[in-house]
């Protein structure tokens, strides 16, 4: 047997780099489709740039032939399909251009399976874009006789849009695959919903399972990532007469990306990472338990870090509807008002609001928007009109506590708290009037807990000291204050042997008083394993100083 020398493996190497060789493709390679032309299974269009290739492939069955368009670098990710519920059976489906202007998809028969249903004359061409859109037109400059992505799928790249064209009532929406390896249409959709005030929402049929919140100005509500990669893309979310729709562009440099609905309801925003020539998962929703639609029903509120309460509670004033069901985690029945609000003889009422920070905010398609008044004149307007029930700023992209206005005037749902979310204020009867935070993402200090807190260290701080000073006989001074006007560790510097040292502190009597012996009234916030008091004035009693040895 002839031994497989070095020339041999090198004349290998060189058959199969010039079978790979662009410059052997080159008289094949086109983005563009004309008249007379065909394009048959096992030819493909690719896009000028390159990115985008148009072809035929199989997802799972080879048996069964679709025409598509997917990412040249990563072929398992199909854009666009013509056919997606109707697969060709064999290899030998052809698109073409038919002489009265359709795209047209035959089968090995000739028989018409997918068509345009556009009729045009002139120099028809359709040709895949660089931006993955398949565009035919008819040569005359004019706009696009029919285009892809007017046509969605699963897949939403840069440039496309959901939503609606509110003039001709065309609807833009993704639709999921029936399964990993069937295009035919599943029951999932994700859309701009242009009821109320806008937020884009995953359906099931036609039910609502997850929603972003509404629209900010920067970001959706409950989608706060959002402001982490606004350096490679721009959102654009189109609220006028003519259109509600949802898009976004790449910047220049941005890598390429998508957005995608799964066959089983997850939507996806993936990006492609060259160096490990992968897609990475920068959003998905729902993203957690608290993104499930109305899981804590109408005034119930979802936090992802309270397994221990089955994620769920009421907001500040209401309790559940149905404790037994509640009980057995049955939440979606949501929660009732407990003092009813004061609607006013007409003239006056003595409501207020409840400020509440972090959230997404709640579903918006009964809601309305006011985009010309400030936050001030919403909150006038709120307690003017005994149906509303709660405001929150439209826009918050000139920061502050932003202007704008949506109010709610049906039962508040899918409320839950989000990093970085934004703030409510539900309308709230007197005697209920407070301000609540999410426990686990406090945006500011409040003051009075942090003189709570640094109580509590101090009292821990004392406590071990007394224990120490018993056990050990180390040298603890306790002097009395001097009025209470040294500063804090003015002198810790100048002795590193001291950890401590100039410190105020209380004692348990003065924190009992202080908080009024732990009264309800004020509390002014509850974490996991905490309850912050407000605290107004703490009288000096002590100055201990605590010596290491
Ligand atoms: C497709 O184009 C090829 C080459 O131009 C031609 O031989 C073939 O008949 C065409 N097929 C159809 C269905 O038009
Ligand atoms: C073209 O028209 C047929 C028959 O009305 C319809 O079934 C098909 O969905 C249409 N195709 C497109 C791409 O709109
Ligand atoms: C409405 O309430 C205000 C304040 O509570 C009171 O001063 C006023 O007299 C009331 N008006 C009527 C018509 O009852
Ligand atoms: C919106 O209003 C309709 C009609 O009053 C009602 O059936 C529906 O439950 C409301 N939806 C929300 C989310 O409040
Ligand atoms: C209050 O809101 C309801 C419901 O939107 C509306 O019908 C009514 O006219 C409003 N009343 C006032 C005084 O603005």
């Amino acid at each position: 047997m002839e031994e497989l020398t070095s020339s041999h493996i090198l004349s290998l190497l060189l058959c199969s780099f010039l079978a790979l060789s662009p410059i052997a493709f080159a008289a094949e390679v086109t983005d563009t489709l004309g008249k007379g032309q065909n394009v048959s299974d096992g030819e493909t269009l690719v896009s000028a740039g390159g990115s985008y290739t148009l072809g035929f492939f199989s997802p799972g069955v080879a048996a069964k032939r679709y025409l598509g368009i997917w990412f040249t670098m990563s072929e398992d990710v199909v854009s666009w399909v013509a056919n997606a519920d109707r697969p060709l059976t064999d290899a030998f489906g052809v698109l073409v251009i038919s002489g009265t202007g359709s795209l047209l998809l035959l089968d090995s028969s000739g028989q018409v399976v997918w068509s345009s249903n556009t009729t045009g004359t002139g120099f028809m061409t359709a040709q895949l874009l660089n931006s993955g859109n398949l565009v035919l037109s008819d040569g005359s400059g004019g706009a696009a006789m029919w285009q892809s992505f007017d046509h969605l799928s699963n897949t939403q790249l840069p440039g496309m849009k959901i939503g609606r064209n509110l003039w001709t009532g065309a609807e833009w929406r993704l639709t999921s695959w029936r399964s990993l390896n069937d295009p035919s249409p599943g029951n999932f959709h994700y859309t701009t919903n242009l009821e109320g005030v806008p937020q884009n929402v995953l359906l099931d049929g036609d039910k609502v399972i997850y929603r972003t919140g509404p629209w900010n100005g920067q970001w959706f509500s409950g989608v706060t990532e959002m402001a982490t990669y606004s350096d490679m893309f721009a959102y654009q979310l189109t609220n006028t007469p003519s259109e509600v729709t949802y898009g976004y562009v790449a910047k220049p440099g941005a890598p390429l990306s998508h957005l995608l609905l799964t066959h089983d309801g997850v939507f996806r925003r993936l990006v492609w990472e060259p160096s490990s020539r992968a897609w990475k998962v920068f959003f998905q929703g729902p993203r957690d338990i608290c993104d499930d639609y109305g899981k804590c029903g109408v005034f119930g509120m979802c936090n992802a870090n309270a397994p221990s309460t089955s994620f769920c509670s009421c907001i500040k004033g209401f309790s559940p509807t149905s404790p037994v069901q509640w009980k057995m985690r049955g939440t979606s029945s949501g929660c009732r008002r407990n003092v009813m609000l004061d609607c006013g003889n007409g003239t006056s009422t003595t409501d207020g609001f409840v400020v509440m920070h972090g959230l997404k905010l709640p579903d918006t398609r009964n809601a309305s928007a006011d985009a010309s008044i400030t936050l001030e004149e919403c909150s006038a307007k709120c307690l003017a009109n005994c149906s509303c029930l709660g405001y929150a700023a439209l826009d918050i992209r000139g920061g502050g506590v932003g202007t704008g206005c949506i109010i709610w005037k049906d039962d508040l749902m899918d409320l839950r708290y989000v990093d970085g979310g934004q703030t409510l204020y539900l309308r709230s009867a007197k005697s209920e009037l407070a301000e609540v935070r999410y426990p686990a993402f406090p945006t500011g200090l409040i003051i009075g807990a942090s003189i709570a807190s640094l109580v509590m260290v101090l009292f821990a701080l004392w406590l071990f000291a007394v224990v120490r000073r018993r056990r050990r006989e180390s040298r603890i001074s306790v002097d009395n204050a001097q009025g209470g006007a040294n500063g804090a560790g003015a002198d810790t510097r100048s002795n590193p042997a001291l950890t401590v040292q100039s410190v105020r502190a209380v004692g348990l009597p003065t924190i009992t008083e202080a908080t009024g012996n732990f009264s309800e009234a004020n509390i002014i916030g509850e974490g996991e394993y905490s309850v912050v008091y407000k605290v107004l004035f703490i009288p000096c009693t002590y100055q201990l100083t605590f010596v290491t040895d």
